[in-house]
């Protein structure tokens, strides 16, 4: 290895990269074509080659430093045997070798020009392939025999190798758990993510949004949710996997997510993203068709208030998270798992906190996300949008109309509500910007918070975090972590075990 290469890795590995020139490699990924298919990295460049359904394919990327973990054998450099070949290097356009993949090839020709070593390699190697096979079969089948007895502490033997996350034997609730402890915090690696969703079998439509379809699929027997872009949509596509990849974002209040993968058939390109699968569906459908108990209620609005307090949450250090704002928050965007708690989704429009340039990572539109929940600054266009917080006060806005939603719909002493959606009663199904601004700017109208909610202590809570989350001027508003620790208290007050 010449000696720049080698002074390159250890600058790499010893974290002092910034104050090296950025290394350039070649990309084949869609979003480099416009920067002529060649990207800039502080990490490394990888060059991979598979096999798909019996096609070669050829990937040209850059790898994040951040992202090479573990040192020393990084996720994103690993091959996987017979399925991909990679190679991570570190000297500008290392990349653009195409790696073959390793199958012994016995072609005409094969053999003439070899001597003495290449010969008994060639007799010796099937030989030797034929024993680690039939090594291999004997050890499966032990393994499979020991597998019931002795999952567990199979689990986290060897979190590095591709064996890990693909056995035959994983089930999905084994794959998001080494997930959860493969250490990059990120995600699982990119041959991982897409082999899993190139394996999932699509079942009904459950769903449909801004961007195309959510489908149930199943994968080796479990469900997962796909959510399908259309091609014109990469971009979307693109960034909303970007925002679930952020490090350290996994959350039991935040959808959990498992593959990002883009399929080209040919004539179009598939963009699919694979995340758990909640049978419940949406807070918006849960609400409609059912009430909820006062426990019920404080469950789904903790829950809620936790996963915005996470999402908004910074957190410092090399395996820390930046503080994420969501900008379309509303029951619809919300899902609710098997155990009555919510889980955040859609994150396709979320803006991350760059907290050291003070920047937001994507140039900021106005006006995004859904009329009916947009905070009165940001229908009157006034959000100061350099200040990255005040996206999270407007998220805040958004929170409280969904508690008004769940509220409502809270079965005390018997009572409850039909479900409505805020401001139903002011503004027509489907309003303009301009109606919704004569409502909640000019009228400064919010929705109605019934008297007789005083009399139960919890509807009482509630209906006071909501006026605290309405307020016209945004830096009044509660923070999510404010709320979550009145709605902790609530629920112990209320004796609830949450
Ligand atoms: N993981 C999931 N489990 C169950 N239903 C889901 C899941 N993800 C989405 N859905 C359903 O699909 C709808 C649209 O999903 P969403 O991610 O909000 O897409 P869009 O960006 O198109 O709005 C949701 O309102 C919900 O009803
Ligand atoms: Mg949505």
């Amino acid at each position: 290895m010449d000696p720049r290469q080698i002074l390159r890795i250890l600058i790499v590995l010893s974290g002092l990269n910034g104050v090296c020139d950025a290394l350039l490699c070649n990309c084949t990924a869609p979003h480099c074509e416009r920067d002529g298919f060649k990207c800039e990295t502080n990490g490394a460049c990888v060059a991979s080659t598979s096999v798909i359904e019996g096609q070669e394919q050829h990937v040209r990327l850059c790898i994040h430093k951040e992202k090479l973990v573990p040192p020393g054998q990084p996720f994103y450099c690993l091959s996987a045997e017979g399925l991909m070949n990679t190679h991570c290097c570190y000297t500008d356009y290392c990349n653009s070798i195409d790696l073959r993949l390793p199958i012994v090839t016995n072609g005409p020709g094969a053999g003439q020009d070899w001597g003495p070593v290449e010969l008994t390699a060639v007799v010796a190697g099937p030989v030797f392939v034929l024993c680690v096979l039939v090594l291999l079969g004997l050890f499966l089948f032990q393994h499979h025999q020991r597998a019931y007895g002795h999952r567990q502490r199979l689990e986290v033997e060897d979190p590095s190798t591709e064996h890990m996350f693909l056995a035959k034997d994983k089930t999905l609730q084994d794959l998001i758990y080494d997930l959860s402890t493969s250490g990059s915090g990120s995600g699982l690696p990119l041959f991982v993510q897409r082999t899993v969703a190139r394996t999932i079998v699509l079942q009904e439509i459950i769903g449909k949004g801004r961007f195309g379809e959510v489908w149930r699929g199943k994968w080796r027997g479990g469900d997962v949710a796909v959510k399908i872009f259309s091609s014109r949509e990469e971009r979307s596509w693109f960034r909303e996997a970007e925002i679930y990849q952020t490090i350290m974002l996994r959350h039991e209040n935040i959808l959990g997510f498992i593959a990002a993968d883009n399929k080209d058939n040919g004539t179009w390109t598939q963009l699919w993203l694979v995340s758990d699968y909640h049978e419940n569906g949406s807070l918006f459908d849960y609400l409609n068709r059912y009430s909820v108990t006062i426990e019920g209620m404080i469950k789904l609005a903790l829950s809620a208030a936790s996963g915005l307090a996470h999402l908004h949450m910074e957190i410092l250090g090399t395996q820390g998270k930046p503080g994420i704002a969501h900008r379309d928050l509303k029951s619809k965007n919300i899902l609710v798992k098997k155990n009555c708690t919510c889980a955040i989704a859609d994150l396709g429009l979320a803006v991350r906190h760059e907290s050291i340039t003070d920047t937001i990572d994507i140039a900021p539109n106005q006006r995004v996300g859904t009329k009916r929940y947009m905070a009165p600054e940001v229908l009157e266009e006034s959000i100061n949008m350099r200040h990255f917080d005040s996206f999270k006060c407007a998220d805040i806005y958004a929170l409280g109309l969904v508690y008004w939603e769940i509220a409502r719909r809270c079965n005390a002493g018997g009572i409850h509500e039909e479900y409505q959606l805020p401001y139903y009663d002011l503004v027509p199904s489907d309003p303009s910007i301009e109606e919704m601004r004569k409502v909640v700017c000019d009228q400064r109208l919010r929705p109605n918070i019934p008297n007789w909610w005083q009399s139960y202590e919890a509807l009482r809570v509630m209906g006071k975090i909501m006026r605290e989350c309405w307020y016209a001027n945004g830096a009044a508003r509660l923070t999510a972590l404010r709320i979550k620790k009145t709605l902790s208290q609530l629920s112990v007050d209320e004796d609830l075990k949450i």
